[in-house]
């Protein structure tokens, strides 16, 4: 059962941990889980960005968002988020690993081995890093860990060999954390955004030589015809965390039907966006 069930607020008093939350998913899922009754601690890098998106949500609330400044690829900051969530609360339900990136298009022989272990170390091992110094409060509160992973983890991607591959690894790490962690009743689960409007996306689509065409060709890939919205995605992990209590180990895709279908996939005649 649910344990807000009554009070309208989906996940009341309990305590989320959001890396990455002052833009994009991240933020949506920030603003997602405040707004249903939780305290919900977020990072980034970016300082300000950070303090102003933590002002807004606390001026609506009715949970409380909290802001620690922490770059993921740096350990010592992951465990400072940790110990300051617990300094605050005393306790942490939820861990929602959302903060990566997604580098320029290339292929393998323009990426170099740093390229590829530094993306890793961004998007993979911060990931499980953060559920490593979580996990014993975790399962205290026989919590749950939500990982962001990504729709081309699953299809590929072009140009993106290094980025499908971090995103393949969160997906097996989630199955692999999911059985060794339900002994504890701690839940682990993934979601797989396709396209989803963000600043991340608006970044891309703008560092290619036609960027209208871009972000045309980015609606049109799901069957929906339109990108995914960050609320979305913050309501979709809000199932997981409040309501999902018999789901443990899956990937929920967030595609709007993307990888379903026939579509132009001949990669020998194919010309034009991403190519
Ligand atoms: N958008 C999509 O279509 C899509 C699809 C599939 C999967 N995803 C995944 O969703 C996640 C978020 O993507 P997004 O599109 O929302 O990105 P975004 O718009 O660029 O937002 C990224 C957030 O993460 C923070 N961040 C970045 N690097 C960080 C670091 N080293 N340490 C701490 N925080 C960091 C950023 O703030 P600072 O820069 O200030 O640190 C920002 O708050 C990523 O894991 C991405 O792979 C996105």
């Amino acid at each position: 059962m649910a344990a807000s069930v009554g009070t309208g607020l989906r996940y009341k008093d309990k305590v989320t941990i959001v890396t990455g939350g002052s833009k994009g998913i991240g933020k949506g899922c920030v603003e997602v889980f405040v707004k249903n009754g939780s305290n919900v601690v977020f990072c980034c890098r970016g300082e300000s960005e950070g303090k102003q998106v933590e002002q807004e949500l606390n001026a609506v609330g009715p949970g409380e968002a909290y802001f620690v400044p922490c770059d993921v690829s740096k350990e010592d900051d992951i465990k400072n988020l940790i110990d300051k969530t617990v300094e605050k609360y005393g306790r942490i339900d939820c861990l929602i690993n959302n903060a990566g990136s997604h580098p320029p298009h290339h292929t393998i022989d323009e990426f170099s081995g740093d390229d590829f272990r530094s993306l890793l170390n961004l998007n993979l091992v911060s990931y499980f890093l953060a559920a490593k110094y979580a996990l014993p409060y975790l399962r205290k509160t026989e919590g749950n860990i939500i990982n962001d992973s990504s729709l081309v983890g699953q299809i590929g991607q072009t140009g993106a060999v290094t980025y499908v591959a971090t995103k393949g690894g969160i997906s097996a790490m989630t199955r692999a954390l999911a059985v060794d962690e339900a002994k504890y009743n701690v839940r682990v689960n993934s979601f797989s955004p396709g396209n989803v409007w963000t600043p991340m996306w608006e970044n891309g689509a703008n560092s290619e030589k036609d960027p209208q065409g871009c972000i045309k060709a980015g609606a049109d890939a799901q069957l929906l015809g339109r990108f995914g919205t960050v609320e979305e995605c913050g309501q979709a992990c809000l199932f997981l965390a409040a309501e999902g209590t018999f789901c443990t180990g899956i990937d929920l895709n967030l595609s709007g039907g993307a990888e379903l279908n026939y579509g132009f996939k001949n990669m020998r005649e194919r010309t034009g966006i991403f190519q």
